[in-house]
């Protein structure tokens, strides 16, 4: 005990924010791995109601990945001059922009599952739909699995100029 109270306030809610940073980023990315396993023609209910759910979590972790990176750089970070000035930094937010759009047309789709599926009817999913649905998710996997890259590029100051 006496060791935990040695440790400054300021670090441990560095690490506080950080860790929801981690946390967010791993739900994101499980999420979209569970709606790229359940995406198919003619979902069951109880597959429909899934990916409902999953793209909610998915929805709500990315708003905290967003809020937590945004309050690293503002407060918890080292300095946002570090960042702003870092084009990988840019780079790392414009991925996320990037996904975070395409992800647009998913979550438009589900939503508009729920309709039918709070009736108790099924959503018409057609092969080609959902053929279109696994190649965004596809997308979306290969941009969250590149961002790490640039912020541990980022966070050692790689690409800061002079
Ligand atoms: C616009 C949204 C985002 C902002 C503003 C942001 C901001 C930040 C900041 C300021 C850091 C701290 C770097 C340091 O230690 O000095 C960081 C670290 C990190 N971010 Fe983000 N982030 C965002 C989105 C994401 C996303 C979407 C992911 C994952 C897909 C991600 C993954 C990471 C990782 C892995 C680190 C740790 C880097 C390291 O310490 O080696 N971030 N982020």
């Amino acid at each position: 005990m006496t060791g935990l109270a040695a440790i400054p306030p300021d670090l441990l809610s560095k690490a506080g924010v950080a860790y929801v940073h981690y946390l967010s980023f791993m739900l994101c990315f499980g999420a979209l791995v569970l709606e790229r396993r359940l995406i198919k023609a003619n979902p069951s209910k109880q597959d429909a109601t899934l990916m409902v759910i999953t793209d909610v979590v998915y929805g709500i972790a990315a708003l905290a990945l967003l809020g937590s990176g945004i309050l690293r750089v503002l407060y918890f970070g080292q300095g946002s001059e570090f960042y702003t000035e870092n084009p990988l930094f840019w780079w790392k937010v414009g991925v996320y922009l990037a996904v975070g759009g395409l992800s647009l047309y998913p979550t438009i789709t589900y939503i508009l599952w729920a309709i039918p599926l709070r009736k108790g009817e099924l959503p018409q999913v057609s092969e080609a739909l959902a053929k279109r649905l696994g190649w965004i998710l596809n997308i979306e996997l290969v941009g969250f699995a590149t961002i790490p890259l640039l912020a541990t590029l980022m966070a050692r100051g790689v690409g800061l100029p002079g």
